[in-house]
């Protein structure tokens, strides 16, 4: 089984989505692992965003993951990097598929209320990044084998 991680942005959590987002990732038949609220430092945000450094919206994407708190999760499942990328939907709301995460929350680029990790390997980083190995708990649910 995969894990990816997963952040409602700080958008996300002032407009009271929290729920709802990870309902959708339960309601799927993913498994969260590790959850929690949390401020992110600038420290650990340029950490994050290290590949994106020098990109003209770096500053902004900075200021913004920094300026409130986020809810960080690590999700899961069968392929849940793709899928989870193809349910929040595209970068640009207004190109997300209909249905997807962002293209019903969202309108601006800027404020797309979710991040996911883009591959395994950013994943594997990501998760190590926010989440110390005791706060992700290993757990069986019976309804396993109804959803595999
Ligand atoms: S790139 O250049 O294609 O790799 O960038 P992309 O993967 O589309 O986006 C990387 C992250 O930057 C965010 N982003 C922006 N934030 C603010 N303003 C603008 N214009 C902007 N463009 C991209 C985008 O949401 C990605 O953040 P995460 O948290 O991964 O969604």
């Amino acid at each position: 089984m995969e894990r990816t991680y997963l952040m409602v942005k700080p958008d996300g959590v002032q407009r009271g989505l929290v729920g709802q987002i990870i309902s959708r990732f339960e309601q799927r038949g993913y498994k969260i692992v590790g959850l929690k609220m949390m401020q992110i430092s600038r420290e650990v945000a340029e950490k994050h965003y290290g590949e994106h450094v020098g990109k003209p919206f770096f500053q902004g994407l900075v200021d913004f993951i920094t300026s409130g708190p986020v809810v960080a999760m690590v999700v899961e499942g069968k392929d849940v990097v793709s899928a989870a990328r193809e349910m929040m939907g595209a970068t640009n709301p207004l190109k997300a598929a209909p249905g997807t995460i962002r293209a019903t929350f969202g309108v601006d680029v800027g404020r797309n209320v979710i991040h996911g990790s883009d591959s395994l390997e950013s994943a594997q980083r990501e998760i190590a990044l926010f989440f110390r190995p005791e706060e992700l708990v290993d757990y069986g649910r019976a309804i396993d084998s109804w959803i595999y």
